[in-house]
């Protein structure tokens, strides 16, 4: 087994991990929490949502880590000046997203804001909340799914 094999493993285990996070919190923990009283609500979101983030940062350096390692095996970094290999802007774009939210945007201002704004506007700021996660799930499963077929050599 080489080292590309083993890195391609801890690649996608990483992003299940992480893309089926961000799928629970969308599709699950979101939608239940609906109509849950806001104080109650946002307490909740917190609790459980901090949990996931600290394996979502994880997964996030073990997903970059892999991914440089195979574009450097691989000898694939021209890939990113060919616009037909936009599967792998679309992986670098969704990484970038997700590491500047948790670890500079979070930390630094987001977390905040985001707690100023839940206690002014409960309603429109769980929908904020609810919207910006169908985004990044959106964006992380056509992703997720043009990869695998991209590195097939199953896209045109
Ligand atoms: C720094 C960011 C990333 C880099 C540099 C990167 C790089 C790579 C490379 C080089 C491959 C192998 C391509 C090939 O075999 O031709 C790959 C495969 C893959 N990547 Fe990424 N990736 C990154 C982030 C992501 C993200 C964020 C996702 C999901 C949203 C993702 C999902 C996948 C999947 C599903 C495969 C296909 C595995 C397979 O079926 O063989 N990657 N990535």
């Amino acid at each position: 087994m080489d080292g590309t094999s083993i890195a391609r493993a801890a690649h996608v285990l990483a992003v299940v991990f992480w893309i089926g996070g961000v799928a629970f919190v969308t599709l699950v923990l979101l939608p239940a929490l609906r109509g849950v009283e806001p104080h109650v609500r946002l307490a909740t979101f917190e609790r459980l949502e901090r949990r996931f983030g600290g394996q979502a940062k994880l997964a996030i350096l073990v997903a970059g880590a892999s991914g440089f390692y195979m574009t450097w095996q691989l000898a694939a970094w021209d890939r990113f000046l060919d616009m037909r290999f936009w599967w792998m802007h679309a992986m670098l774009g969704v990484w970038l997203l997700f590491a500047f939210v948790l670890f500079v945007a979070e930390p630094l201002f987001l977390h905040a804001w985001f707690h100023r704004y839940a206690a002014k506007e409960p309603e429109r700021s769980f929908k904020l909340v609810q919207f910006m996660h169908y985004g990044l799930l959106t964006a992380s499963v056509v992703t997720t799914a043009a990869a695998v077929l991209g590195a097939h050599g199953a896209l045109p």
